[in-house]
Order: structure tokens, then sequence, then C-alpha cells
């Protein structure tokens, strides 16, 4: 057939240029349908070779190959141009912007503060001990020599809970609170049932900090929150003496409040104890509040009567323990005026611990 070959060049020439015009992804296979489809014009053109005479064909086969190839090579190449330009962003970037970093989560200045007094009594032996924050009267306060008339149990300073059903006994029930044996459930007022519930299962010598979550029906102010922290800490063994009581608070407190710490013990009432004492300390922080003292935490010698509930000789062993709120601490240390700062998340408060 005459002028075959002459067809081939001009038309691959078109192809190429609408090919390699092609601005996106649907306008490539667009063309790539024109020429190469199964209905293309080239595609057409190459259904003729059949027609072509014997000398013909070897020639007109070769060079319609190599057009073909040379189109498909074409096509791809634009294809790539095409799929890369439509992964690039849209707006120009500047690559050598410094990167968007991911801001840190921090801890909340409570943990700081706890982690802190934590590991101070690690350096001297302590280990953390845990218990329940839902508590029976037993454990709150029987087992701490505090009796049923006692105002820490009324129902104004203590929440307690309204449960019913297995295990309840006749007097919580009567009283429409949940409980069993061991008396009402409550929400504990303090970490001291932990040691308690630590003695009942151990024998001694006893060397515990319980950081732990505490509740009393307060209204919130500045310097009450209903839910609180506190850290307790109980140490059993034999021949254990005030001195003991006194140096390992003042070790701590330097290590918190810095070495120019100071403390005093002032004599006080504890049903777990006796001798009790109230901690009061001084620093230069507590000087920038406007004190030269601030009471910071209760302590004594553990009452016999806590020894005997928990089936300990007290003629044998005799021990120390304290408590004291964490926020009250934490307040100190960072100057921070008002407890519900801790409790509103506000992140502008938090960002700065
Ligand atoms: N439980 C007391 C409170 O919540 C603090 C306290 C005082 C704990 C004396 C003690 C202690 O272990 O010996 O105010």
């Amino acid at each position: 057939m005459a002028g075959f070959v002459e067809q081939i060049e001009p038309l691959k020439q078109t192809a190429l240029v609408e090919l390699r015009a092609a601005q996106d992804l649907v306008a490539l296979e667009q063309a790539r349908v024109n020429y190469l489809g199964s209905h293309g014009k080239f595609t057409a053109l190459m259904k003729q070779l059949g027609a072509l005479s014997k000398e013909e064909k070897p020639a007109a086969g070769k060079a319609i190959n190599s057009a073909k190839v040379e189109l498909e090579g074409a096509l791809a190449e634009r294809r790539n141009e095409l799929e890369l330009k439509a992964a690039l962003p849209r707006e120009p970037t500047d690559f050598t912007l410094p990167g968007r970093r991911r801001v840190l989560g921090k801890l909340h200045p409570l943990t700081q503060t706890t982690e802190d007094i934590v590991r101070s009594f690690r350096k001297i032996g302590f280990v953390v001990a845990d218990g329940p924050e839902v508590e029976d009267e037993y454990h709150c306060f029987d087992a701490l020599n505090t009796p049923a008339d006692h105002p820490a149990r009324d129902t104004q300073d203590t929440f307690y809970l309204a449960l019913s059903g297995a295990g309840a006994s006749r007097s919580p029930v009567e009283e429409g609170r949940g409980g069993n044996e061991r008396g009402s459930l409550l929400l504990r007022t303090h970490t001291s049932s932990v040691q308690i519930r630590v003695m009942e299962k151990q024998p001694p010598p006893v060397r515990i900090i319980v950081p732990g979550r505490v509740y009393r029906r307060d209204n919130a102010d500045a310097t009450h929150n209903p839910t609180f922290q506190q850290i307790e800490g109980l140490y059993v063994d034999r021949n254990v003496t005030v001195g003991d009581l006194k140096g390992t608070v003042e070790f701590v407190f330097k290590e918190l409040m810095g070495s120019e710490t100071r403390i005093r013990f002032r004599p006080h009432y504890f049903s777990y104890t006796e001798p009790s004492f109230e901690i009061d300390f001084s620093s230069p922080l507590t000087r920038k509040m406007g004190k030269e003292w601030l009471e910071i935490a209760g302590c004594g010698m553990v009452h016999p009567q806590v020894f005997e509930n928990v089936g300990y000789d007290p003629e044998v062993w005799s021990g120390w323990a304290f408590g004291f709120g964490i926020e009250r601490i934490a307040m100190i240390r960072y100057g921070i005026n008002d407890i519900r700062l801790f409790y509103e998340n506000d992140v502008r408060f938090l960002e700065q611990f």
C-alpha cells in the first residue's frame, strides 16, 4: 500500500505533541486512547500493516514498531511527570523551613511533687504502698483508734457510699449506707488507712510511704478541695524513737525545699499516735509567703492500740507515722496561692511547670 511508511512519521509527531502536552493524568489517558487505544489512530495504522505486500512488510513493520516503542516511552515519561506533579503540594513549598515540632506533654505539678517526695524516701529505704480509695470505717477510723463519736466520722465530714446488697450488715444498712461487718463504705478521708492495710498483711519491720488521693466534704476554696492528695509514712521496727522521726522528716524536707529548711515539732493530738505532733517548717520559701513557720504535716509515734489492732506486739515493736498534704507542699514550692488551680486543668497554668 503506497504511502504507509510515509504516514507513520507525521502521525507519530502529532501523537508525541499531544502526549507531551497533556496537563493532567485525565488528559494523558485521553491522548493515549486517541492514538494507542483499540480504536486509536495509531492502532488503526498498525492494522493496515496486514494489507501490505510481502516485500513492503518487513521495513514497514520495523518502522511502525519503533514508532510505537517511542510513543509508549513518551507516554510513560509523561505519566511519571504528571504523577509526581499530582503528589506535590499545590502551593509553592519552602523545603528549607524548619519542621513542625510536636509539643511534648508534661507531668502535672502534683505528680512532679509526688515523684520528688517518693524519690527522697526511696533513698533512705522506703517503698511505696497502695490501698483502696473506697474504704470501710474499720480501716479508716476504728483500727486507727478513732472512736465512733469522733467528728471525722460525721457525715458532714466524710463521703459515705450508699450501697446495699451482698455483704451489707445490719448497722450500715439500717443507716442507709453500704458496707459490711467492717462498717460503712466511705471515701477515705486520709491515707492513714493504708497503715492498717499494710500492717495486717505483713509482719514488721515496715518502712512504707503511701501517696494517694483522699476525700473530704469540704467546699472548694483557695485552700480546700473535696479531693486532694496526701503522703503517708509508716516506720515500724525495734527501738524506733521520735529522733528517728524528726531526722527523717528533716532529711526529706531539706531535699524538697532546700538545704536552708528548718523544721519544728509542736505537740498535737491524733488518736493513732502518742505522742503526736504537728510539723512546721521554715525556709526562704515560707518567708516569701510572709510567714516564718508554716504548718505542713501531722505525725507521731504509733499508738500501742494501733499495733494491738493489727496483731503487732507493742512491747516489742515501736514506730512512727506521718501524713502530709501534697498540694500544700506543691503550693509552697511553686508559689501557688489557690489549690483549685491544680484541678482546673487550664493549660496556661499547667504549662508553667
Ligand atoms: N491523717 C492525718 C490527716 O489527714 C495526718 C496524719 C497525722 C497522719 C499523724 C499520720 C499521723 O500518720 O501520725 O490530717
